[in-house]
């Protein structure tokens, strides 16, 4: 796909539901009693991974248009597969099922594309196997396939070395089964979707710090839910359109989880004109209107705590760093080498091949801002938020950008390009 500079961006626009939250919606709908009423669901092919995943142990999903049905079998419910489980491209399928997998009585094995087999695993195969699991690297590499052999578990106290919602999400679930209480101790607070959603189908779960403390559950209660706009999938709207001369634009209903909303803080450090409109508590999520304005941007430091709440947004924010003055320094973000590519030497390379200033390092980028993008032929890897990412840095650019795999977007947001190009003016 091809995309050149743009004059500004005008309008509203709603983003699809938000990814992890949808995932999460399935998974408890499917160990939950009774039938969960699922509200703003992202039909994009991740989440699609996961129901197709519930499908193939028994579950029946019905897709009413605005409104998906999961008709819960119970904590004990789901049957044996009698194929393999495709997680596709998702991490979050992929390590959030076999905690709950770990925990059943039969086998399975899963896999996923090329890049789920490329991505680590042990960061999951581990905490799970202290719990009793027994999980394996069908390859001995650490990566998918997985073989895995529903045991009894036990409940353990995890101190996790990364700062993982996935990492988080498995061992919680695999908890529900446990004999006992299980905790998980991060090095930072990583999204609290899980937590949040356990909570309202009915689990005995409690966070202190970056510390969460589950008991295992008996039975969950199937639950009404509204999802809200992914906040990662309005990242690339916010940058648009501060980047863009003389645009004004408003994102509703966008989830602003205080472990997700990173970019606007780090937005706010980089000089931007963002507001909140019609501020909503809950309940489950919380929720806000976004009116952003062009403007002058600076550079920042993004590091430490901060990272794991916009680790999906970095991506965009590089992008939006080569059209601030100064420089931008991302640190502490080694975790984007393992996404759906390496999200750190793509960027940088891409990048350069527009003409950024950017160096590559160790855990993160420095970026000097400032000067004149151009177009170039841009390899997203088939990772969905590159290929976003450079539709954005393109509207800026002198001459033509190309994209190459573009229809990678389908994974997050299948509507992607339509909505951008609706905004433009
Ligand atoms: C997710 C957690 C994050 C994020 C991913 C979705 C989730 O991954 O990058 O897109 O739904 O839990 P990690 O938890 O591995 O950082």
């Amino acid at each position: 796909m091809k995309f050149t500079r743009v004059n500004s961006l005008k309008g509203e626009l709603t983003v699809p539901g938000d990814k992890s939250i949808s995932h999460r919606s399935i998974m408890l709908g499917a160990l939950a009693d009774g039938t969960t009423e699922i509200h703003g669901f992202l039909k994009g092919a991740d989440c699609l991974s996961t129901i197709s995943c519930f499908s193939k142990m028994g579950i029946v999903t019905e897709d009413k248009g605005d409104t998906i049905l999961v008709h819960g079998r119970g904590m004990r419910g789901l049957a044996r597969p009698d194929q393999v489980l495709d997680c596709g491209n998702s991490g979050t399928t992929t390590r959030l099922i076999s905690g709950i997998l770990s925990a059943q009585k039969f086998d399975v094995t899963l896999t996923g594309d090329e890049s789920i087999q490329k991505r680590p695993m042990k960061r999951i195969i581990e905490p799970l196997s202290m719990m009793g699991a027994k999980i394996e690297s069908v390859r001995g590499n650490g990566c998918a396939p997985l073989s895995i052999h529903g045991s009894a578990l036990h409940g353990i106290c995890y101190h996790s070395p990364v700062a993982s919602a996935q990492v988080k999400s498995a061992i919680l679930l695999a908890g529900l089964y446990a004999d006992g209480e299980t905790r998980v101790i991060e090095p930072y607070l990583s999204r609290d979707h899980s937590e949040r959603m356990l909570t309202s189908f009915g689990a005995d779960i409690r966070t202190e710090g970056t510390e969460v403390i589950l008991k295992p559950a008996a039975r969950l209660e199937g639950q009404k839910i509204q999802i809200p706009g992914d906040i990662s999938s309005a990242a690339f709207f916010i940058a648009a359109a501060l980047i863009t001369p003389d645009s004004e634009i408003l994102i509703r209903n966008v989830g602003i989880n205080p472990t997700r909303d990173g970019i606007l803080k780090i937005c706010r450090d980089m000089n931007a004109d963002i507001r909140l409109l019609n501020v909503k508590e809950g309940p489950g999520e919380p929720t806000a209107d976004l009116l952003i304005r062009s403007g002058k941007l600076t550079g920042t430091v993004i590091e430490g705590a901060v990272i794991p709440t916009l680790i999906d947004e970095l991506p965009v924010i590089a992008a939006m760093a080569c059209y601030a003055e100064g420089t931008t320094i991302i640190r502490d973000a080694a975790e984007l080498k393992v996404k759906e590519s390496n999200r750190i030497a793509v960027m940088v390379k891409n990048l350069s091949a527009m003409g950024a200033d950017v160096t590559e390092t160790e855990d993160g980028m420095i970026i000097r801002g400032g000067r004149t993008l151009h177009g170039a032929v841009i390899d997203s890897h088939r990772d969905h938020r590159i290929a976003m990412t450079f539709a954005v840095a393109a509207m800026g650019a002198d001459g033509e950008t190309e994209i190459l795999d573009a229809e990678c977007v389908n994974i997050s947001y299948p509507g992607f390009y339509r909505d951008l190009a609706a905004l433009t003016r």
